[in-house]
């Protein structure tokens, strides 16, 4: 089984969803540790209670973001990820950071991207007046919310729709989808098939 490190910045949702899809016989990676920016993140109790080991690195408890992203490399090289999946973690990694890991570290990001990367995503979906919603699971590169697309998964936009239900319809999309990439991925299948991956719907007004 493939060796994943999760990074989170707060209530690690998506954690808990690859946590328990880890779980399963049959499933081709586990769980090695949670790593954490922030102390107080929500998922660090929950990755606890599932008996993940936790990391912790605040960014301020370091001079600079190469000593805090040594610190995480540190931790990581101690710790062997074959996959790290990035979980709701808000930190941009670096060019270095990232190709220690080239083309094994996984993000999801709650956006069709490239439509909407970056923060407040679902509010800009909803001033955009998108019809179709959804979350992206790409490989991390430079870029922010950039890199390969593995794999995408769509869900309609309702009418009354605020940036709270609608990313909450996202999320529950996140949760089925982010699972499912990991899995092909950590196999070695290098794309999803689609009849998996996708959960395609759309809403007229
Ligand atoms: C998720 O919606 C994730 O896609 C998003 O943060 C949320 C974390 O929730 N990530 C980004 O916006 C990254 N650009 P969670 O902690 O409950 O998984």
């Amino acid at each position: 089984r493939k060796r994943v490190v999760i990074f989170i910045s707060g209530g690690g949702s998506n954690m808990e969803a690859l946590i328990r899809a880890s779980r399963a016989e049959d499933y081709p990676a586990e769980i090695i540790a949670v790593y954490s920016d922030k102390a107080e993140a929500g998922g660090i109790a929950k990755a606890e209670a599932a008996g993940i080991a936790t990391r912790i690195f605040v960014r301020k408890d370091y001079a600079s973001k190469e000593a805090h992203e040594e610190a995480i490399l540190a931790s990581l090289a101690h710790d062997r990820p074959d996959i790290i999946c990035l979980a709701g973690y808000m930190r941009l990694l670096s060019g270095r950071f990232i190709a220690s890991y080239e083309g094994r570290i996984l993000n999801i990001h709650p956006s069709l991207l490239p439509l909407f990367p970056g923060l407040h995503t679902h509010q800009r979906a909803l001033d955009a007046g998108v019809k179709l919603a959804g979350c992206t699971v790409h490989l991390v590169t430079e870029g922010m919310d950039e890199g390969p697309i593995l794999a995408q998964a769509a869900v309609p936009v309702l009418k009354g729709d605020t940036a709270e239900t609608l990313a909450a319809r996202v999320l529950t999309a996140e949760h089925k989808i982010y699972p499912l990439v990991l899995r092909q991925f950590a196999s070695g299948k290098a794309e999803p098939q689609p009849a998996d991956a996708m959960i395609i719907s759309a809403s007229l007004f």
